[in-house]
């Protein structure tokens, strides 16, 4: 199948894209988190499509993407008081929110749950398709199963090209990472998968806030069921490192020097370091030797949202750029440190170490 990157959407663009959708077929849209890859929500052979596109385990439920409140009306049992007060506080924007769902909405969307999520993204664009397609559109991030999600069109087409019609170009997603996953309760939520929206936010809301202990201990059962999986992880081994700076730095200087004692000069692939400015600052005046590395760096603000910006982008950088070794630095604080240090345990693959 032909792959068609459509860009700066006319009318007739958003048309022919919302046909596409409402015919069963596969296309990858633009949010203000992650790339995603659309489907018409309440059709059973097109969800199919998504799974089989993305090589997903089946037991790993949908988003039902929506463009106002309305439309979730008939997807769920009740929109309770407190769903609907968290909707109007953050929606459009990067927040899921499962509640009870209705018999409308198909088992393959939920993997079997009694609950659907659903989520309203902010991105103008997506908001036109959806609008144009006018079905709720279940969209993971445009991915193949394990990998970095797509914060571009062009890595999307990278991921997935030959696998669906068309992949509409919005430009850079402005968040980088995917959504908040909250279960609703009554004045209470649970916080499945963490995001941009952080648990400090949802509080001010006058809201209890729990965290899924599986978030927590990274063990036991994750009620959202894609948090059990790999996730996010880049081709070379990664290694999260915490602790302070100068530990950081002197645990990646050995790591150097043990890489000029296996004559690594004539290997091609580098080691590569995702760390703040200040920690590289002070690496390249200590290191001396002779070993090329690489340093992606998050910027000199410790700003979460920062990090979020780069990090799908880099990792799939250093794919292309074909690394051998990945060490990154983790944070410890800051408001949505959950968010980001989610992301790099699993783009680790666990390997989150002390130094
Ligand atoms: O930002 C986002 O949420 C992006 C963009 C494209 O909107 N979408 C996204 O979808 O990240 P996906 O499929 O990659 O991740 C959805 C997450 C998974 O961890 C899944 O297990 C969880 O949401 N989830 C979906 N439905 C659920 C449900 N009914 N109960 C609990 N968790 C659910
Ligand atoms: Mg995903």
């Amino acid at each position: 199948m032909k792959t068609t990157i459509l860009k700066d959407l006319e009318k007739e663009d958003i048309e022919k894209v919302g046909v596409a959708l409402q015919k069963g077929e596969l296309v990858a849209i633009p949010t203000e988190t992650v790339y995603g890859l659309a489907a018409n929500g309440l059709d059973e052979n097109a969800i199919q499509k998504i799974y089989e596109a993305k090589g997903r385990p089946s037991d790993n439920p949908l988003i039902l993407h929506v463009s106002s409140m309305e439309e979730v009306e008939p997807l769920v049992k009740e929109i309770t008081p407190t769903a609907k007060q968290l909707m109007e506080a953050f929606w459009p924007g990067p927040l899921t929110l499962t509640l009870l769902k209705s018999d409308s909405v198909p088992d393959r969307v939920t993997g079997g749950l009694n609950r659907v999520a659903v989520r309203c993204p902010s991105h103008p664009v997506a908001r036109k398709v959806i609008r144009a397609a006018g079905v709720p559109l279940a969209a993971p991030s445009a991915n193949l199963s394990g990998k970095p999600s797509p914060t571009t069109a062009e890595a999307v087409y990278e991921a997935l090209a030959g696998r669906l019609p068309y992949i509409v170009d919005g430009g850079p997603c402005k968040v980088g990472i995917e959504s908040t996953v909250i279960e609703v309760g009554t004045d209470e939520v649970t916080i499945l998968r963490p995001g941009a929206v952080t648990a400090s936010m949802l509080e001010e809301m006058g809201l209890r806030v729990h965290i899924d202990a599986a978030l927590c201990k990274g063990s036991g059962a994750p009620k959202a069921p894609g948090m059990k999986y790999t996730h996010y992880a880049p081709d070379a081994p990664m290694t999260t490192l915490m602790g302070e700076r100068k530990q950081i730095v002197r645990y990646l200087l050995q790591k150097l020097q043990e890489e000029e004692k296996k004559h690594a000069l004539e290997k091609r692939r580098a080691l590569s370091f995702f760390i703040h400015e200040s920690t590289a600052e002070i690496l390249q005046r200590e290191y001396s030797g002779k070993i090329v590395y690489r340093v992606y760096t998050y910027g000199d603000v410790v700003g979460v949202n920062d990090i979020a910006h780069v990090l799908y982008q880099t990792l799939l950088q250093m794919n292309h750029e074909k690394v051998s070794e990945i060490y990154a630095e983790g944070i410890s604080s800051g408001d949505g440190v959950l968010a980001i240090m989610n992301r790099l345990e699993k783009a680790s693959g666990g390997r989150v170490i002390m130094v």
